[in-house]
């Protein structure tokens, strides 16, 4: 199978936080590897999102020309997700030429089939600021949840989308002037109403969504779904290619999903003559193509891009499994970008390693709720399932096969009872964690992944190879052998969850870190013969004691907002 695996990119306006990385990027990192590791072609793609208002406003914060702000931030993004292992095949940037290309491109073709009009319309204006005030310059009290800090395009808060107009008490987010008036300005319309029948028959098709992305994109087709409007009085973007409307850019959400287009086709220009982009986006019936996403998001992807793809009359690959993801809260209030409330993807790793960040999120996925990361969370996710299970269960094997037989795998004895009912136990959560993997229930899996190392360690605590050791060598032999073999399997596994102990501990067992997923049980804990030579590894993870909490907390705040 050829798989295509987007995660919603990242604006560029500063580093992400915890919430943003399990919120997208995490998850298809862990979906990529597994389909990877399934012998699938994969191709993983993530992008910085750079245009718009958020750009903008960031850069004239950090007081930078906003091109050079967003190649600096580009750069720190990109590093940052590669020291949390995401395995992009390309990350790439939304202002690249090919997008701002692409994005011209459907925009002609959209016009084309009659789906553009231009409209007069009356923007929100700053008299203060002498200039208009799209999207986030507005901000103000959301009309259905009074949050009080909505943003004129969206409520961060209940996910509604919303018109600068509809926003209670709005103010300038540059000045915070409140000197608001509303001028004519002329735009361009998606005539998106349009197409509600061919997209409510595509939504409906659709088996495999889960259920809040399908009833969030059905939401907004039963609202009654509004032309939009995809351009601004901006300069920061890509430009609209048509009288009268110099000084004007596309809305950012109309070019940022036609970066994930772009950013493989510049991926593929990397490898001329050996990566086809188009092959993995247009007539590409045989290609999965699967989105991560929070929740905020979904509507841009299930029915805003879509209408650009179906709305252009060409044969663009539409998305077939949505991941939409719930917020990973703070100590139960929200992860705050602009307010500095959470953990940023910076501080995480000066703190900890990838993995410690990863395996603790993963397993705390927001998934059907919303989920809060507590740094008593982390501590208990890694001392009880890091250390303790996975890391307890490699050491104490291969600690008493150095002392009782020498840093190889022993030889003699056969497999008996206990090794019949391991691998009977082992087999059905084998199953169960790649069936979780593969639809995506990312807490489920983990769950799985933790349950099969509990396993190598109920094994060792009932064959009690140091009381066989001194009776029968043989026997202390064989469960040595097996429980070696087990360390092999669990590496294997953990690989799209904890990437880079799984690979210190296949370095450590000589093992091929590009081993295939492990296949039938039996062969698997037969895989390394006796006299294969190991390593001892060191410490896989260190235990979080309480001082690293209370420090953590007094450095972070331990309450909710
Ligand atoms: O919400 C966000 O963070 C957006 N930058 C996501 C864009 S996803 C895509 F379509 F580009
Ligand atoms: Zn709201």
């Amino acid at each position: 199978m050829r798989v295509l695996v987007t995660s919603a990119l990242p604006y560029i306006n500063g580093v992400k936080h915890l919430g943003n990385l399990v919120g997208s990027m995490l998850p298809a990192d862990v979906y990529a590897r597994f389909m990877r590791l399934r012998g699938h072609e994969v191709v993983c793609i993530c992008a910085t999102d750079e245009h718009g208002t958020p750009a903008e406003l960031a850069a004239q914060q950090a007081g930078m020309p906003v091109a050079d702000f967003c190649r600096e931030q580009y750069e720190i993004q990109r590093e940052l997700g590669e020291r949390f292992l995401l395995s992009w095949d390309y990350f790439g940037r939304s202002s690249s030429p090919r997008n701002h290309e692409l994005t011209q491109h459907f925009a002609r073709k959209l016009e084309e089939a009659g789906l553009i009009e231009e409209r007069d319309t009356e923007q929100a204006y700053s008299v203060e600021d002498e200039r208009f005030l799209p999207d986030r310059y507005i901000i103000g009290t959301c009309p259905h949840c009074s949050y009080d800090a909505a943003r004129g395009d969206q409520c961060e808060s209940c996910t509604r989308l919303l018109d600068p107009t509809d926003l209670i008490e709005p103010r300038s987010a540059v000045s915070g002037s409140t000197q608001i008036e509303y001028r004519r300005s002329r735009h361009l319309y998606l005539l998106q109403s349009k197409l509600v029948p061919e997209l409510r028959a595509w939504i409906s098709q659709q088996t495999s969504w889960p259920k809040l992305v399908t009833s969030i994109a059905l939401k907004w087709l039963d609202e009654g779904l509004r032309d939009r409007c995809i351009t601004r009085d901006l300069s920061w973007g890509v430009a609209v290619d048509r009288p009268g409307f110099e000084g004007k850019v596309f809305y950012v959400w109309f070019d940022a999903p036609i970066a994930y287009i772009a950013a493989t086709a510049d991926w593929a220009e990397l490898a001329p003559g050996e990566r086809d982009w188009k092959s993995w986006w247009y007539e590409a019936d045989d290609v999965k193509y699967v989105q991560f996403m929070g929740k905020d998001n979904v509507p841009f992807h299930t029915v805003g891009f879509p209408v650009t793809l179906m709305g252009s009359g060409e044969p663009w690959k539409l998305v077939d499994t949505v991941k939409g993801l719930n917020w990973l809260n703070y100590y139960g209030s929200k992860f705050s970008t602009s307010q500095k409330r959470g953990v940023f993807m910076d501080q995480a790793l000066d703190l900890l390693g990838p993995d410690y960040w990863r395996y603790s999120l993963l397993a705390n996925a927001p998934e059907s709720n919303d989920a809060s990361f507590t740094w008593e969370g982390l501590q208990s996710a890694v001392n009880k399932d890091l250390a303790n299970v996975f890391g307890n269960f490699l050491n104490r094997t291969l600690r008493f096969c150095e002392r009782s037989f020498g840093t190889q795998v022993p030889a003699g004895g056969e497999l008996g009872p206990a090794e019949a009912e391991l691998i009977r136990a082992l087999d059905e959560r084998l199953e169960a964690y790649a069936q979780f993997l593969e639809t995506i229930e990312i807490r489920k899996a983990v769950a799985e992944l933790r349950a099969i190392w509990v396993i190598g360690n109920e094994y060792l605590q009932s064959t009690e190879p140091w009381k066989a050791i001194k009776e029968d060598r043989d026997r202390a032999a064989v469960i040595i052998r097996v429980a070696i073999q087990l360390a092999r399997l669990f590496a294997l596994l953990s690989r799209p969850i904890i990437p880079q102990t799984a690979e210190r501990a296949l370095v450590a067992l000589g093992v091929d870190v590009a081993t295939p997923w492990p296949g039938k049980l039996a062969a698997e804990l037969d895989a390394l013969p006796p006299g294969h030579a190991f390593e001892l590894p060191d410490v896989l993870f260190q235990k979080l004691d309480d001082a690293f909490v209370a420090q953590s907390i007094e450095t972070f705040g331990g309450e909710p907002a």
